[in-house]
């Protein structure tokens, strides 16, 4: 079933000169002046490939970009502390290069010894990244043999060091690769009744592709985070614009057309009433049915439960930071009768504990139903991380906005090269 992608095993890789390209975005904080890395997740999870590399004597020459420096280098977004975290897990040294491309860079690496490790410094410092320039394509794909793709997060960029060097040289999946895929392929192609998406988050326009494309797969699509509100408006209860997105006139007007998709969305689900069981009968889309407010004026934080139904206006002095208690029971016995579930957003303000109730309800559920649980990275993984929910779920995936686009049915540009 779904897509077939080419693997380690299909191509042999003894002694080669590998260009492992892996997704190094991860967060770093800053500790007296130096910068550590805050999460080692991706890095983790690239370490069964890399010993994989190492067991067959390659010359591992690792690519990624980190953050958005927009072809400037930029000490903050050096590689250092990600090369010196691989380093401390592999326990074998990770030589950091001051560079990507240039005479220095090339000689390192033709000195380079099987089993060596070697890190070209962020790619994203290169102004040829950034304005796609074929040569720095060329460049790359001359440092190696071939790639062991395993950036399955930066997989939604069309770039010369993720399809750049794919187009340029024979290129396999490493093992992360092939589990993003193989995970998150079904949602789309098989998946198993009834199925249960729960989307969240703070912006309708990164996720609304992704909910006209789940919608028709999907039973039941359950609505929080601010994400809510644009379709709480759509329906006709008036909420302030702020608390919606953003407020510059551009933003504005992409609001309005934002709204227009919410509307269209809804009324293409109207009336569509799906059965989950006895007293279960939920609508397809199913929206907060009170959300936790907390006041703009009073200095203390003051929150209360604001219950929708019947309303048409929402009070204009406070803030929307949760879904409620009810909606929270609510969406809790949804996802416990699904055999499938897909999250992705966080249901509330998380940062905040005292707005994470809604978020924690419905994350302990879907953890302690017996449904196939899988989760799209970013921010809802940072929650599961923090409350160590993270081993109840089925599948987490290290994927972002790359979740995002293969969600929404638009192929990620380096699956073309990556397929048998
Ligand atoms: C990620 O971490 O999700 C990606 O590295 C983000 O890539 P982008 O900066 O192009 O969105």
């Amino acid at each position: 079933m779904g897509m077939k992608l080419k693997s380690l095993s299909d191509i042999d890789l003894k002694g080669k000169r590998v260009l492992f390209r892996v997704a190094y975005d991860v967060p770093l904080i800053e500790k007296n002046g130096r910068y550590e890395v805050g999460d080692d997740t991706r890095i983790q999870s690239s370490i069964k490939t890399l010993r994989y590399l190492l067991a067959r004597r390659c010359k591992v020459i690792i690519l990624t970009w980190l953050g958005r420096p927009g072809g400037v280098v930029t000490p903050a977004y050096s590689l250092a502390p990600v090369a010196k975290r691989l380093s401390e897990i592999i326990k074998r040294d990770v030589a950091l290069l001051d560079g990507i491309t240039g005479p220095v860079v090339e000689k390192k690496l033709s000195e380079m010894n099987p089993k060596d490790i070697v890190m070209l410094e962020n790619v994203r410092f290169s102004p040829q990244e950034e304005h796609h320039d074929d040569d720095l394509s060329r460049t790359l794909s001359g440092y190696a043999d071939c790639v062991v793709f395993d950036a399955f997060a930066q997989s939604h960029r069309d770039y010369p060091s993720t399809t750049g060097i794919l187009s340029r040289l024979p290129s396999v999946c490493g093992y992360d690769m092939a589990s993003e895929i193989a995970a998150l392929g079904p949602l789309l192609i098989k998946p198993t009744y009834p199925f249960v998406v729960v989307l969240g988050g703070a912006k309708i326009s990164d996720k609304i592709d992704l909910i006209a494309n789940l919608l028709p797969k999907a039973d039941v699509v359950l609505i929080g985070g601010a994400l809510a509100h644009n379709f709480l408006k759509a329906r006709g209860i008036k909420i302030a614009a702020s608390l919606v997105e953003g407020q510059s006139l551009e933003l504005k007007r992409e609001q309005k057309k934002l709204f227009a998709v919410a509307e269209d969305i809804m009324r293409s689900v109207k009336d569509t009433y799906v059965n989950l069981g006895p007293g279960l009968s939920i609508p397809k889309l199913v929206l907060p049915i009170d959300l936790v407010a907390c006041s703009k004026v009073s200095s203390e934080n003051k929150t209360k439960i604001i219950n929708l139904e019947g309303r048409t206006t929402l009070p204009w002095n406070w803030t929307y930071m949760d879904i409620g208690p009810q909606t929270a029971a609510l969406y809790s016995s949804i996802v416990k009768k699904a055999k499938l579930i897909f999250w992705n957003g966080p249901l509330g303000y998380t940062e905040k504990r005292e707005f994470a109730a809604g978020t924690l309800e419905v994350a302990k559920a879907i953890a302690g139903s017996h449904a196939r649980s899988i989760v799209g990275g970013g921010d809802t993984e940072g929650f599961l991380r923090a409350y160590r929910l993270k081993k109840s779920f089925s599948y987490v995936s290290t994927g972002g906005g790359a979740v995002l686009e293969f969600l929404s049915g638009r192929e990620l540009p380096v699956l073309s090269y990556l397929k048998k």
